[in-house]
């Protein structure tokens, strides 16, 4: 059994004072979905069988596919334009320039992240049934580009959620500079190289310079583009324009509904983010997480089931984890024991 994804909220952030919807979404008009003809897997970054069994996909990244549809791009350039004014402007070592609750100011945004359609294609590349990201700010992540060309657009790091495409809305020949990077290897080589001490400071951003020879430059075709990774196995940065330029990507982010494997949200980073709507959004995803192992377990338990209290006791603790967990870090965000957190770093 997969888990069922979650309803959009019925309500919007208070914070969010202005909405620009677009036009209505339509997949038949605004997507022209394409294959990625290269797909490299974790294993070939290195990454141990162990890690491996961390997720139910094996890819790290794929080459750029079309996702958009001339018609498709037209409209969505529309829409980040107006919400450019609704910008932020980040003081962090992460994104320069991004917009925060993306999904919550356009419905054209939303519909097109949450379009089922598209989420079947990702979960088609990925080889597991995903599922919009539960917290809502995941779904659609925009970053703009900052007006200071020397300012990199965003520094290495990894993200804080398991699934995502990183869609270009502008037409790349027109920009010079401003490429997306990846370090092929693993956390560990990584985190050496630029003196992380763990996976969770890599999603800090890091200005280093990494061998040559490792780092990969994506090439996007045309706007509209996107490629797929697992982006919190993958380290990557969107690197530096070389004179000011429109560069606009949508980041849409997702979760596996496959739930034998771990939640790989980095919900304790989280806490220190500046959103005004991100405790909201970490408690929904603790309690989607929870709702779903428990609707799991009473589904399997009848009247055949195992008499094993241990057994029983394992699996009713196993289903509550996630909530448990999550609860803990709230309580550790309240006591101020989080450390190492920059507030305004986001994915
Ligand atoms: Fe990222």
């Amino acid at each position: 059994m997969f888990a069922s994804p979650l309803a959009f909220p019925t309500q919007l952030p208070p914070h969010i004072k202005r909405t620009v919807d677009g036009p209505a979404f339509d997949a038949k008009k605004h997507l022209a979905l394409t294959f990625p003809e290269r797909i490299e897997t974790l294993a070939d970054f290195g990454y141990s069988a162990e890690v491996q069994a961390r997720t139910p996909s094996p890819v790290a990244i794929t080459s750029p596919f079309r996702v958009l549809s001339d018609e498709g791009v037209a409209a969505l350039d529309g829409v980040l334009q107006d919400l450019k004014a609704d910008q932020t402007v980040s003081t962090g070592k992460r994104l320069s320039v991004f917009l925060r609750g993306g999904v919550y100011r356009s419905k054209f945004l939303r519909d097109l992240v949450r379009s089922p359609e598209f989420v079947e294609h990702l979960s088609t590349i990925a080889g597991t049934p995903l599922a919009p990201h539960p917290v809502g700010q995941f779904q659609a992540y925009v970053n703009y580009a900052p007006e200071d060309p020397k300012k990199a657009v965003d520094n290495w790091h990894v993200d804080s959620l398991g699934f995502d495409a990183v869609m270009m809305v502008n037409d790349p020949k027109k920009l010079k500079g401003g490429r997306f990077q990846y370090f092929r290897g693993t956390h560990q080589e990584a985190a050496a190289l630029v003196g992380a001490k763990d996976e969770q400071q890599l999603t800090q951003g890091w200005t280093n310079d990494l061998p040559a020879e490792r780092v990969v430059s994506a090439e996007f075709p045309g706007a509209g583009y996107a490629f797929f990774m697992q982006g919190d196995f993958v380290f990557h940065r969107a690197g530096q324009l070389e004179e000011p330029g429109d560069r606009i990507t949508v980041v849409p982010g997702y979760i596996a509904r496959d739930l034998r494997f771990p939640d790989r949200t980095k919900t304790l980073g989280m806490q220190a983010w500046g959103d005004p709507q991100v405790l909201t959004e970490v408690a929904r995803h603790a309690a989607w997480l929870g709702r779903e192992k428990l609707a799991l377990l009473l589904e399997r338990a009848d009247f055949n089931s195992s008499s094993d209290r241990l057994a029983i006791a394992e699996n009713l603790e196993g289903a509550v984890a996630d909530v448990l967990r999550i609860a803990r870090e709230m309580r550790e965000a309240a006591a101020g024991r989080i450390v190492g957190q920059t507030p305004t770093k986001q994915q």
